[in-house]
């Protein structure tokens, strides 16, 4: 089977899109709330009230100046889990 020039346009085509969405979809890479011993009592919470707003009131209590440092170039951080989502907990 022979490759007409137009099946190699679709092709080089169908790659470029692919590429771009595998770029675009690389840009959500903010890491996830792990779901660790640590940030269990977030995910209680988050189960219990379903409100990020209740459940980003526990974060600061580590994340802070003091404790768990934000990196240096850390965006406005007033709501944790618009950027950062939570894994999904099989329940
Ligand atoms: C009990 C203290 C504590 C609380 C409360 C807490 N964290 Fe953390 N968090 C840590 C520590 C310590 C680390 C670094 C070690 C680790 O990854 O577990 C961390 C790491 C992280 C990371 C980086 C994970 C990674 O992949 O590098 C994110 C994002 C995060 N926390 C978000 C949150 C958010 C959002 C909340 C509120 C819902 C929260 N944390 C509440 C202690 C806490
Ligand atoms: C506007 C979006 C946004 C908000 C709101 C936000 N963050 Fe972040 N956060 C980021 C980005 C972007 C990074 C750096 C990229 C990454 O996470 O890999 C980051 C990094 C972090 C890290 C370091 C992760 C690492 O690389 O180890 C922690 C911890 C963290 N954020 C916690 C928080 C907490 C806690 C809050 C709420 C008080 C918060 N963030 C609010 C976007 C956000």
């Amino acid at each position: 089977m022979k490759f007409s020039r137009k099946d190699l346009l679709f092709l080089v085509i169908v790659c470029a899109v692919l590429a771009l969405v595998i770029l675009v979809s690389g840009e959500e890479t903010t890491r996830k709330v792990p779901y660790d011993a640590l940030h269990r009592p977030a995910y209680d919470v988050m189960a219990k009230t379903g409100s990020k707003r209740e459940t980003e009131k526990g974060c600061e209590g580590c994340h802070n100046d003091q404790q768990v440092r934000f990196p240096p170039d850390h965006p406005p951080k007033n709501r944790c889990l618009f950027c950062h989502k939570m894994e999904r907990v099989p329940r």
